[in-house]
């Protein structure tokens, strides 16, 4: 498929795939999500991509959330059509095998920042503004912001920022736990993928684990999402990768992950 609202690339191991409709900041529509599944089932498919960017073309916005222009003309079934969709995408990109940074360089609102939410922690630019604006339009979110917000900053913050649709500056972000870390905007990139480098590094299979038991066992009680970590912790210690990293601890050298999942 050629991409005309992504552009999507791979390069060292690290894919990186941009929101490319600036003039639109970078909002959703339809073929922004068809095309968005397009480069999930890439990434799916390819076992040499270790981490995957999300972030926007353009120096103002990641993505100011979903089409207006689009959703507006919609009936009601096209809608929770298209609200589904973008939530199936974002349950998508939350259950790749490999860690996922939301690399926001400016204006995350609405779907942009429930796309953000979406991925395993989000870097940001000092300049880099979130929020759920869709009650100004006399909306609700409608990709699970409502959903993961509150999982991530608690019910009563969430309920503030959808109930007000005030806009937060990264600043904030951080301190209610929505960012993971904030950078000045000509230093975001560098940073970012200083992380994504981090991250290629380790051994695939364990980073696979870590995410599976972080975010199956945030919905279960603490005793499942334990016996989880068991199981978990159990096929890491006898895949390759868990071999390798023990045994070069053992011989004193570096461990080379090699990354099978099997
Ligand atoms: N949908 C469609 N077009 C959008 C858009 C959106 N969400 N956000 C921005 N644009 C367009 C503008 O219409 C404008 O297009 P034109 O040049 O053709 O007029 C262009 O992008 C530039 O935007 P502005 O001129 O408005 O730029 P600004 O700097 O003055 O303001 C902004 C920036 C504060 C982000 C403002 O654009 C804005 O408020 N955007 C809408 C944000 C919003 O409400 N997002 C939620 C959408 S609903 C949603 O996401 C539901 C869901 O959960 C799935």
């Amino acid at each position: 498929m050629n991409y005309e609202t992504i552009i999507f690339e791979v390069q060292d191991g690290i894919g990186v795939l941009k929101f490319n409709r600036p003039k639109a900041l970078n909002a959703i529509n339809e073929q922004v999500l068809q095309e968005l599944n397009d480069a999930i089932d890439k990434v799916e498919k390819d076992s040499s991509i270790r981490v995957l960017i999300l972030t926007g073309e353009g120096d103002k916005a990641f993505v100011a959330g979903a089409d207006i222009s689009h959703m507006v003309n919609l009936t009601p079934l096209q809608l929770r059509g298209f609200s589904r969709k973008g939530q199936e995408t974002l349950f998508r990109l939350e259950r790749l095998p490999i860690p996922v940074i939301a690399c926001v360089n400016g204006y995350a609102l609405g779907g942009g920042t429930e796309i953000a939410m979406a991925c395993d922690f989000i870097y940001a630019s000092e300049n880099a503004k979130f929020g759920q604006p869709e009650i100004n339009l006399g909306i609700i979110p409608g990709f699970g912001g409502t959903q993961r917000l509150s999982r991530l900053v608690g019910k009563a913050m969430a309920k503030e920022l959808c109930m007000t649709g005030k806009m937060i500056d990264a600043k904030e972000a951080k301190e209610i736990g929505l960012v993971n870390q904030v950078f000045p905007p000509d230093k975001l990139w560098e940073e970012t993928m200083k992380t994504a480098r981090v991250l290629a590094s380790k051994g695939k299979v364990s980073l696979k684990a870590v995410k599976d038991c972080i975010e199956r066992g945030f919905d279960v009680d603490l005793r499942d999402g334990c016996y989880m970590e068991s199981d978990a912790f159990a096929l890491c210690m006898t895949s390759p990768d868990g071999k390798e990293g023990m045994t070069a601890f053992l011989e004193k050298r570096k461990p080379e992950f090699k990354g099978e999942l099997e």
